[in-house]
């Protein structure tokens, strides 16, 4: 009985699995140009689509990553995120960009996770250390120090770092495996939530001073 029982459940398990996404899904037409005022759309696989007859070429279209941005800010980085929210034809297709400026000597985009996408970042400028580390089974380091024309890629969900070590400015671009990445900043997340978590909690976590917790937890993220 127990056998059976164990079988069925294989056997629903293994039917489910199909259907269990753990990315994007599949585009199920060609594009689903993203809309918001569900009165217009005629499809849903994601947010709503446009019609894709009054589909337009501003639809799929992002204009000004050339240009650098300002990286005066604590961390001495700036992200320039071009996702669905840029480019409404992004929706459904599982694919995005961003631009990452990093001030010299120094600048760093901080450790993150992105829960629904895999990077891929080309240097176009500068030299950056960049790292990742695996998940609990060896919380594994793997680092590289980049150049121009230099790839890597951080696996979806794992932390990661980018760090100017050259004392020109930086610049990388990055392909994202999803429509709409995330992005989870360890630091702002632990430290900067809101409400914040009670202090007790992160004392045990990261075994510190609760007046360090404290102290940490009053920076501005
Ligand atoms: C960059 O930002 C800083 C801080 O907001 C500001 O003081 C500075 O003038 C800005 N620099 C440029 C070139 O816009």
């Amino acid at each position: 009985m127990k056998t059976a029982h164990f079988i069925l459940i294989f056997c629903l398990l293994a039917l489910a699995s199909p259907f269990a996404y753990a990315s994007d899904p599949s585009p199920l037409q060609d594009f689903c140009v993203a809309i918001n005022d569900p009165k217009d759309a005629v499809f849903v696989n994601g947010k709503f689509c446009k019609d894709p007859k009054l589909a337009k070429a501003q639809d799929f279209y992002y204009s000004g990553l050339n240009i650098p941005r300002n990286t005066s800010n604590p961390v001495g980085s700036i992200v320039t995120p071009v996702n669905v929210a840029q480019i409404p034809g992004l929706n459904t297709l599982g694919i995005s960009l961003v631009r990452i400026d990093y001030a010299p000597n120094g600048g760093l985009n901080p450790p993150h996770t992105h829960p629904r996408a895999t990077e891929i970042l080309v240097v176009v400028e500068g030299t950056l250390y960049v790292g990742f580390v695996t998940s609990n089974t060896d919380n594994r380091l793997i680092t590289k120090v980049l150049y121009p024309g230099d790839v890597f890629v951080f696996p979806i969900g794992l932390i990661h770092f980018q760090f100017n070590v050259g004392k020109t400015n930086a610049v990388a671009f990055a392909a994202l495996s999803s429509q709409n990445p995330g992005v989870i900043t360890v630091a702002n997340a632990v430290f900067g939530s809101n409400p914040p978590i009670n202090p007790d909690v992160l004392v045990k976590a990261f075994q510190l001073d609760k007046n360090v917790v404290k102290n940490l937890q009053s920076k501005f993220w």
